[in-house]
């Protein structure tokens, strides 16, 4: 078993907040991020993925076509978009890191599967500070 690591890129807005909670429960639960117009962040999303190598051209998974699947069923729709507004996959979802990594674990992981490996990790890095990781799990 061998794990591979691709890096992709993107920059988001959101706002941590509940309809159904006061401005008041919001700001004491989630401070500045619920902040009503927005903020946003310049992300790093690491996806990895395990298998074995294919004695034949000695790829686990090609990385051209993994970046496709992440570009095309992830960043493309997060990259100058706002999360909470426009990401399909994140409709009626809070927009924390921790739900992002979630939802971007599920939606990379049939098409990893179609390419015959398999999808080990997300790491979601929402500032210098804070990541998060997802295995599924
Ligand atoms: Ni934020």
């Amino acid at each position: 078993m061998i794990y591979i690591t691709r890096r992709e890129r993107f920059n988001a807005a959101h706002k941590l907040f509940r309809e159904d909670w006061s401005d008041e429960q919001n700001l004491e639960t989630f401070g500045k991020c619920s902040n009503p117009n927005w903020h946003g962040h310049n992300y790093e999303l690491f996806v990895t993925v395990k298998g074995e190598v294919n004695p034949e051209t000695g790829f686990v998974i090609d990385l051209k076509a993994l970046k496709n699947i992440i570009c095309t069923q992830v960043t493309n729709k997060l990259d100058h978009r706002n999360v909470n507004l426009d990401v399909d996959f994140m409709k009626g979802k809070m927009a924390s890191t921790e739900v992002l990594a979630i939802e971007i674990f599920k939606q990379l992981k049939p098409h990893i599967e179609q390419h015959g490996a398999a999808l080990h990790k997300i790491l979601l890095r929402e500032t210098e500070n804070n990541y998060v990781e997802y295995y599924g799990e």
